[in-house]
């Protein structure tokens, strides 16, 4: 799919909806449901921006690979997105409890039932400053829990 058709549908579907970010190897991989994330372009480039807290056991992933992927679910999926964003990998395999089955790409995994993945390489890590957030936020959204890092990656495919 072109690349810029593939950001107008993940920038409209990412405003009320999920997706799943996934990052690893075919042998060892995790996946989370992600609801914050944009795209656009940076550095003449264009690029996929997600939100990851250190405590989820994805982060590792991200870290440790430089390609990940973000892909989107006919609306049928939703209660398995759910899932995968409430139970987590480092406790099990929780895409076993639902209807999704992983797919090895070129580089990256996706899922058989997406209706759309964005193959991102990895260009940014940064965990957001909270001094330079208004204090309403940090308060409302970071008083108990670690700060999100951004992740921003090329989106070097659309499938
Ligand atoms: C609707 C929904 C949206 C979520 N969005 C995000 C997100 O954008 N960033 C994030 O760090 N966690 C988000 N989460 C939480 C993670 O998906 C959740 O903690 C997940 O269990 C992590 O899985 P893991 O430990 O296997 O990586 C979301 C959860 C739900 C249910």
């Amino acid at each position: 799919m072109d690349i810029k058709q593939a950001q107008e549908q993940v920038a409209s579907h990412l405003i009320d909806s999920l997706g799943l970010l996934t990052a690893g190897t075919p042998d060892n991989f995790n996946t989370m449901t992600i609801a914050w994330g944009q795209t656009g372009t940076l550095w003449c480039r264009p690029m996929m921006t997600v939100y990851v807290k250190p405590t989820r056991y994805t982060f590792g992933f991200l870290q440790e690979n430089d390609i990940f992927t973000v892909s989107l679910f006919p609306k049928q999926y939703r209660e398995d997105l759910i899932l995968l964003g409430t139970h987590s990998g480092r406790n099990g395999d929780k895409l076993a409890l639902t209807n999704l089955t992983p797919k090895p790409l070129d580089r990256g995994i996706g899922f058989e039932q997406a209706d759309l993945t964005l193959v991102c390489k990895k260009l940014l890590e940064q965990p957001l400053d909270l001094k330079a957030i208004p204090e309403s936020i940090v308060n409302e959204y970071y008083a108990s829990e670690g700060v999100h890092s951004m992740f921003v990656g090329e989106i070097i495919e659309a499938l």
